[in-house]
Parts: C-alpha cells; structure tokens; sequence
C-alpha cells in the first residue's frame, strides 16, 4: 500500500502529522526530518530549495503517493521551485491556511508569524493579496518561538515577555487572525491567546494541510482503506533526541526513529 510522504526541517512536522493521523487514520505515513541540518528557517533559498529536493527523492524511495512538505520555511520559499521537478503531487502548508485566514477574517486584518526565512519570502503576504486585495497583512518573524518550543518553554514569564514583544506589532494594527506559520507555534497556542486576546482567531496550517492531503486523495481515488496503518519515522541526525521531543509534537511516544546517512 502506497503511503504519504511528510518531510520537515527536523521534529516540527510532527504537528502536521498529529492532523494527518487524526484526519487521516487508514493512511501509511512516512516522515522523513533532516535533524542534522535543522533550523531551515535562517537559510538561503538555494540552501532550502537544494535540501528539500534531497528530502523528497529520499522519500521517493518509500512507495509515495503524495508528499506534504511540513515545514513552513520549505513551504513559502521553496516550494514553487520543487514543485515543477516531481511527478507526485507536492502539498504545501501556505495555500490551506491562507484560504482559511481569509475566510476567518472580518475585519480584514490578518498577521502571520512565522521564521525569518518565512517571513522574508512574503509568500504568505502575496497569497493573501492574491485571494483578497483588501486585506491588510501584518507579518512578524518569531526566531526564539523554535528553540523555546525545542526545550519545552510553553509557558511562563519568559515566554510571555518574548511573546508579547514580538506580537506587538499585531495587536497595533488591530488584526483579527492570525496564521501561525511555523511547524512549533500550534504549541505555543495558549501563550499566543493570552497575548492577543480571545477574540483573535488563531489559524493552525497543520489542521488545514490535512484537509487539503484528504481532499487531493480523495479526488485521485487514492484514499487508503488498511485497517492499521504504519507510520514509519526517518531523520538525518540524533534519533534519541527526535524519539525525545515527539510526544510533545504528535501528541504520543513513536516507536523508533530510524536514522539515515543517505540525505
Ligand atoms: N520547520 C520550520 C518551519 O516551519 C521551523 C524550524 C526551522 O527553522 O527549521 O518554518
């Protein structure tokens, strides 16, 4: 049975594939993070665009019918680059999440926080544009949400000065949805909240890319129907340390990780 490929810069992509699994029970899953190149979000483009493509022939080698590229930073720089390179279908988080905003926005102010390289790229902004002209974007680079995450940092007084200080800008310009456009900051939700506000309308790209994964397989007729799916997880470097922090991204403790020296 064929599976879905997700890659990601390192442990984050577990986010989108809590969504997948919760979404998407019956499907194989193969997850490949490259742990030992990992932040991508403080890299040039050539650098993306050349790792991903390494990333997506690994996968390749496992039997793929789709690939979800998991990382934001791969997503809004790369992606329109790879895409053209491959045959499988290629799904990225941007496009799901900012049909969502758009959708979700009343008073047609949206942030979106993500990486530098994210943020940099103005993909988001320019997809937005794209779906509606009148919104207005605010869009902020976070580089400490990553390693607080890593370490467990979710909440406390640090945290929430970090927070409130990069967030600023946001709650200046009175926006009403924000998208979190990294693979960490579903994980930083509460603290995000407190900061903003409740009647801000946090965006999760994780959740939407798993709607857009079922959506393409469902047109193909390529949804799978095996009653206990395998989820098999690859990394580039230090096993223990991507086995360590699953729980607290998939929401449950993998088997094994699986290192590979061929990325
Ligand atoms: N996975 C990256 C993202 O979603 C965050 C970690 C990194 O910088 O590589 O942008």
């Amino acid at each position: 049975m064929k599976s879905i490929g997700v890659f990601d810069s390192g442990v984050g992509g577990l986010t989108v594939v809590k969504e997948l699994i919760r979404q998407l029970p019956h499907e194989n899953i193969v997850y490949f993070g490259d742990t030992a190149r990992v932040p991508y979000g403080i890299k040039s483009k050539e650098t993306v665009v050349r790792f991903s493509i390494e990333n997506i022939l690994f996968l390749l080698k496992h039997d793929i019918k789709l690939i979800c590229v998991a990382c934001n930073t791969v997503s809004s720089v790369a992606l329109p680059v790879i895409k053209n390179h491959f045959k499988v279908p290629i799904v990225g988080v941007i496009s799901a999440g900012v049909r969502e905003a758009v959708y979700a926005t009343q008073n047609k102010r949206i942030g979106v926080i993500g990486t530098k390289g994210t943020i940099r790229s103005r993909t988001y902004e320019l997809e937005i544009k794209e779906l509606d002209p009148r919104v207005k974007v605010t869009a902020v680079a976070c580089p400490l949400f990553v390693p607080f995450v890593e370490e467990g940092w979710l909440s406390g007084d640090v945290v929430l000065t970090v927070a409130r200080t990069y967030l600023k800008p946001l709650k200046q310009a009175g926006v009403d949805t924000v998208i979190l456009g990294c693979t960490h900051y579903p994980l930083l939700k509460p603290v995000i909240k407190e900061v903003l506000g409740k009647n801000v309308t946090l965006i999760d790209s994780a959740q939407q890319v798993a709607i857009e994964v079922k959506k393409i397989l469902a047109a193909e007729g390529q949804l799978s129907n095996v009653r206990k799916a395998r989820h098999r997880f690859y990394v580039s470097d230090n096993p223990e340390w991507f086995s360590g922090l699953a729980k607290r991204f998939l929401g449950r403790q993998i088997k094994e990780a699986h290192k590979v020296n061929n990325v």
